[in-house]
């Protein structure tokens, strides 16, 4: 069984080892300072961030770090999922899907008008659990790092 919830305090050290192993597999860094002020956000209760915790058999398995914010197409907010992960031990048991699963949930019982994401075009194995959700649209993404 996969419980799925909001992330809090005594979860902080397993979110930072997951997000560590999430860093790997961009392999990026993002700076220590950013992830702690990740952190406090996702703890905060008044923050836009949302984070959520996949728990499995009392081990937390992945999460996800999502952003609410407001869109000049609708009334109600739309969520950004940026950030899913699930630690590569126990992966292909249904934890990612849970993951994305407990967000189309939240969003209709919160009233929000879209949940949306990204992802690299050829990460196959991401793509094929999102396939099972909704279809790609034709968009791509501009970045300019300021
Ligand atoms: C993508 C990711 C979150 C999926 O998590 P997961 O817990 O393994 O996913 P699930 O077990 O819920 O499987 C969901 C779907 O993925 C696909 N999948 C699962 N295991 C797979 C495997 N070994 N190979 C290919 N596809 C697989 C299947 O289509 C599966 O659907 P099913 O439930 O009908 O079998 C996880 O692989 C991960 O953390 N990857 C690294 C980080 C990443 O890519 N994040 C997303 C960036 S946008």
């Amino acid at each position: 069984m996969t419980l799925i919830r909001d992330i809090c305090e005594p979860d902080a050290a397993a979110w930072r080892r997951l997000w560590a192993a999430y860093n790997d597999f961009y392999e990026t860094a993002v700076p220590i300072d950013v992830t702690e002020l990740t952190l406090r956000r996702l703890l905060d209760p008044t923050s836009a961030m949302i984070g959520r915790i996949a728990e499995r058999e009392g081990c937390i398995a992945g999460f996800s770090v999502s952003v609410l914010h407001e869109s000049s197409w609708t009334s109600s907010p739309s969520c950004y999922l940026e950030d899913l992960f699930v630690d590569p031990t126990i992966r292909g048991a249904g934890v990612g899907r849970a993951l994305v699963q407990d967000l189309v949930d939240l969003g209709r019982a919160r009233g929000w008008a879209r949940l949306y994401w990204h992802t690299q075009a050829d990460n196959e194995r991401a793509r094929r659990l999102y396939d099972s959700f909704v279809e790609a649209d034709t968009f791509v993404r501009y970045r300019v790092t300021l």
